[in-house]
């Protein structure tokens, strides 16, 4: 925290005071370093909540931006434009396994897409409505409208929200014998789940999992959706996370990383569901925005380059071995877990629901990470971060635990 607080922070009290962010205000940023409005500088180890793949003002991703600027920015979805159609094909072609796209303008958004098509398609095959369950996990995180809040199984998110939409059912993640259960009855029309659950407290799906959940889906002819929104555009060290996994699905979400920093987000539909949504049966008015997708399409560009994927490798496992030195020479963390470039680090027992208290710590250090929940410090840096910037964000993050255990 700076010493004296910018006189912009009063006018915050005109938001909804739906957030609570630390008290700085960020003025600029390049690659994986940001600044304060007071000059501060810190590294980035949170990308705008796994957002900013190539850091701050990336060159390329600056001039994809301008260039379509210049063009045109908006054309709305009756009219075609470039930079979404080409878009459209470079997804369904990089995924291996979507036949067509739904554009939108955030990850709440294509999931809320999903859940649409999926009952869509579950009344073509002429269930009834109380036959269209979608099936979600305990610890998810789906978004923030009304379905995929409903969707997202977490009690805290829903509360005094209801009545909520119908057609929900919810199971442990991880846990193969309750989704057996739950989907014995022959109701359930998809299951939904996250590759590797993020605000739920960066939770991989144990090796096999998603197989298992093929199997189960294809047995009871449902559908599986991935909501790779957080954990997928290579965060997890493959363009998409479930690659590592060896399922096919049927519908994939993805949004933050795909734009950048720029908002976007998709629905990528399989062949079984690529024809269940048909002219009026859905739409937006921004999505697919010629400026969103033209810089989405230089994202999708630069995250298949090979060095992308090594650099995510490389790094992943030097965050991953400099947080177990911290835990281990400080007896702060009781885990580290994740994939790539989703890394938690689970607070031991002396420090649970402190996460909030150690971000603190850390910011006033020069440091930007974020929590999952309140034990677990998640970390989702650019994927391209160098050496020095993760070496200087990992040095700082030893100076703000020293700091917080100084101050307990
Ligand atoms: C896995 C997952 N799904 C969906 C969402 C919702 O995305 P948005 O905040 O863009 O609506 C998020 C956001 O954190 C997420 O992590």
């Amino acid at each position: 925290m700076t010493a004296q607080a910018d006189p912009l922070l009063s006018l915050s009290d005109y938001f909804l005071p739906v957030y609570r962010p630390r008290q700085v205000v960020l003025e600029r940023g390049q690659g994986a370093r940001v600044w304060d409005s007071h000059g501060k500088e810190y590294v980035d180890l949170a990308a705008g909540i796994a957002v900013s793949a190539f850091g701050h003002n990336d060159p390329e991703l600056f001039t994809a931006l301008v260039e379509q600027a210049g063009r045109i920015w908006h054309t709305s979805n009756v009219f075609y434009s470039e930079p979404p159609l080409r878009l459209a094909e470079e997804l369904v072609q990089a995924s291996r396994f979507a036949r067509r796209v739904f554009l939108c303008n955030s990850g709440g958004e294509a999931n809320e897409a999903a859940i649409k098509l999926v009952r869509k398609w579950a009344s073509q095959q002429g269930r009834k409505p109380d036959q269209r369950v979608i099936v979600t996990f305990r610890g998810s995180f789906h978004g923030r409208t009304l379905a995929t809040v409903t969707a997202t199984a977490q009690p805290k998110y829903q509360a005094g929200y209801e009545p909520l939409p119908g057609g929900f059912r919810y199971v442990d993640f991880n846990e193969i014998a309750q989704l057996e259960i739950a989907m014995a009855a022959g109701d359930v029309a998809a299951v939904m789940i996250e590759p590797v659950q993020g605000e739920g407290g960066v939770l991989p799906a144990a090796p096999g999992f998603l197989q298992q959940v093929r199997r189960l889906c294809d047995h009871h002819g449902a559908l599986l959706v991935l909501d790779e929104i957080q954990c997928g555009m290579g965060r997890s060290g493959t363009l998409f996370a479930h690659w590592q996994d060896g399922v096919v699905p049927d519908i994939v979400t993805l949004a933050k990383a795909l734009g950048g920093g720029f908002p976007i987000g998709a629905m990528l539909a399989g062949p079984k569901v690529a024809d269940a949504m048909q002219f009026g049966a859905h739409g937006t008015t921004f999505g697919g925005n010629p400026l969103a997708a033209a810089v989405a399409r230089t994202v999708l560009h630069k995250l298949q380059r090979p060095e992308l994927a090594a650099n995510v490798g490389r790094q992943s496992q030097a965050l991953r071995e400099g947080l177990e030195r911290i835990g281990r020479e400080l007896g702060v963390f009781s885990q580290v877990r994740g994939r790539g470039l989703m890394l938690g680090a689970v607070l031991a027992p002396a420090h649970a629901g402190q996460a909030g208290a150690i971000l603190d710590a850390a910011a006033e250090e020069g440091l930007l990470a974020l929590q999952a929940g309140p034990d677990v410090l998640r970390f989702v840096p650019a994927l391209n971060i160098s050496d020095a910037d993760l070496g200087d964000g990992l040095k700082r993050l030893r100076a703000a635990f020293e700091r917080y255990l100084a101050r307990s």
